[in-house]
């Protein structure tokens, strides 16, 4: 039985590229997607377009990081973030719009766009499967494809009045590119103070780079201009299943010991939580 092309990826079809012929539209076909030469990607069971074909991508998130993410973004200890990126992306823009969210993992941050903008419909692209799967159940208008945010996105030019990237990594020519030049890009990254006292018990969680404000504005810099920037910054408290979460769902959580984790008193019951979010805007 082919899968019914799922309404969240019918009402965002017109905005999707062929991949390999970069300019032809995808249409629907017998539960795939196919340009007009004939190129096809699978629609997932799961609700996903396939997009990323052959040579698989070097990052992504793993089955179990994203359990953890999810469970982790579902005690609502993120909200406040959230609600910053969707407040930036609703005043960028008219409330009908086109918002992408890069490295969109579960779908979390753009279900919240999404729900502040009744009329906008979102895409969320991300390399893992497991990521996708979330995704594509994140909200009755979140559409998702498997994509890798290094290659040439499978979208038309000037298609987005929102680009989302959250946490997640960047191309700045492509974010560009996808934008329409009165669109937005906004950017949450953490600042050196976040989860502080997580790093500090646990050395292996990689450290966040004092200089990366720096090199984002030296990457972002030909293509944007930032318009407002907008700190969050708060405590909160932890269960250890939610700092067993936090451990789990960051990169670096591989270099972390079982014996380390189990050590009772090694796992803090509060964190400080600390992001820039910015609205830049196309040059
Ligand atoms: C730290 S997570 C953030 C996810 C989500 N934005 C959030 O904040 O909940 C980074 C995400 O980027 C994805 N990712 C990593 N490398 C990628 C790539 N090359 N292309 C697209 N997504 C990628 C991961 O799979 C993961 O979902
Ligand atoms: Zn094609």
């Amino acid at each position: 039985m082919p899968v019914p092309l799922p309404p969240a990826l019918d009402l965002s079809l017109d905005l999707l590229r062929c991949p390999t012929c970069r300019t032809r539209r995808l249409h629907p076909d017998h539960g795939a997607l196919r340009c007009p030469v004939g190129h096809t990607f699978d629609i997932a069971r799961h609700g996903y377009a396939g997009l990323l074909t052959g040579t698989r991508a070097t990052s992504g998130d793993d089955a179990a990081m994203v359990q953890a993410r999810d469970r982790f973004l579902s005690t609502g200890i993120y909200a406040p973030i959230r609600e910053v990126g969707a407040r930036l992306a609703a005043h960028a823009v008219s409330e009908q719009g086109t918002v992408v969210d890069v490295g969109c993992g579960t779908g979390y941050y753009l279900a919240g766009v999404l729900d502040r903008m009744p009329g906008a419909r979102g895409l969320g692209l991300d390399t893992s499967v497991r990521a996708l799967r979330a995704a594509a159940r994140a909200h009755d208008r979140a559409a998702a494809a498997a994509w890798d945010v290094f290659r040439p996105f499978p979208l038309a030019d000037a298609a987005a009045d929102v680009v989302l990237d959250v946490f997640a990594p960047r191309n700045p020519a492509e974010f560009h590119r996808v934008l329409r030049p009165t669109g937005r890009l906004i950017v949450i990254r953490p600042t050196e103070r976040h989860l502080s006292e997580l790093r500090a018990r646990l050395p292996s969680i990689v450290a966040i780079d004092p200089v990366k404000e720096q090199r984002l504005h030296q990457v972002l810099n030909p293509f944007f201009e930032a318009a407002v920037t907008e700190q969050v910054e708060y405590s909160a408290s932890l269960t250890r299943l939610d700092a067993l979460d936090l451990v789990a769902m960051t990169p670096s959580a591989r270099h972390v010991s079982r014996a380390d984790l189990n050590d009772g008193g090694v796992l803090p019951d509060q964190v400080t939580v600390s992001a820039l979010a910015t609205a830049y805007q196309p040059r």
